[in-house]
């Protein structure tokens, strides 16, 4: 198995604080794997780990092979291209238009010329299921729902290896919750052949279950489980129980 995260025995201290204890997780390439976790489990704080925004107090991290702790500052800013992130509220720019906002990225870091961009965003418009005639649209004069698609795309643009969606559906109502899911196993499905690695971090368990491949429960910085959805979904822990019956 070709892993995109490989996590051992990290250990994250704030002071006297703990927030990751003995936490170890492989996460496969190619696949979509969520972690779950009541507020305050660590997951925002496993994510910036994952992205080299912090660093374990003991412990390794490997990402698509690479050990973080060997990458200097400008070596993990170079190597979150490999990385596309998708926020709660899809964070785009306010005063640009849907084709400004896909672009950015790729004017930002690629020598791409203006034709090649523009064939770049149109792909991406399409892929991710946006009409042409959001193009021009600003951010406010989109649905929420729509607004989710620009920042996939936007997400997308510079063909990550691994896909980060951080409480992807939180907020949203029942329709545009399911809308966002099929958009992220699409997403997946279509990069098949490119191994895009999907991770979703949510505390919305029925929502996730659904799409994912894998399923891993953090509690207090540890994962306390972590097996194929199938296996998860049937797991008598009580605190899993708990989390599931919510
Ligand atoms: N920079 C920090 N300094 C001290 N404590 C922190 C810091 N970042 C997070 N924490 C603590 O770590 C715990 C986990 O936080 P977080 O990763 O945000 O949880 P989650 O995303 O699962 O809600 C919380 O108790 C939080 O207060
Ligand atoms: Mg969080």
């Amino acid at each position: 198995m070709e892993y995109a995260i490989e996590c051992h025995q990290v250990y994250k201290k704030f002071g006297d604080h703990t927030v990751l204890r003995d936490l170890n997780i492989n996460i496969p390439r190619g696949q979509i794997t969520t972690i779950l976790g009541f507020s305050g489990a660590g997951k925002s704080t496993l994510l910036k780990h994952i992205l080299g925004l912090l660093s374990p107090s003991s412990g390794e991290i490997k990402v698509l092979g690479q050990d973080l702790s060997q990458m200097d500052d400008l070596q993990l800013r170079e190597f979150r291209r490999h990385f596309g992130m998708l926020f709660q509220y899809a964070a785009l720019f306010d005063s640009m238009s849907t084709f400004e906002n896909i672009a950015f990225p790729l004017k930002e870091f690629t020598k791409l010329k203006k034709n090649e961009i523009k064939d770049k965003v149109e792909g991406l418009i399409d892929a991710v299921g946006l009409q042409i005639e959001s193009t021009h649209k600003l951010p406010s004069e989109l649905s929420g729902g729509m607004r989710k698609r620009v920042g996939l795309a936007r997400a997308l643009a510079l063909e990550p290896d691994i896909i980060l969606y951080d409480e992807p559906t939180t907020g949203l109502d029942p329709i545009t919750t399911k809308m966002v899911n099929n958009l992220i196993l699409e997403t997946s499905d279509r990069n098949k052949n490119k191994k895009l690695t999907s991770i979703i971090i949510s505390h919305d368990v029925q929502a996730t279950l659904r799409i994912s491949d894998h399923v891993a429960f953090l509690e207090k910085g540890h994962i306390l489980e972590y097996h194929p959805t199938e296996t998860f979904r049937e797991l008598d822990n009580p605190t899993i129980r708990k989390f599931l019956d919510l």
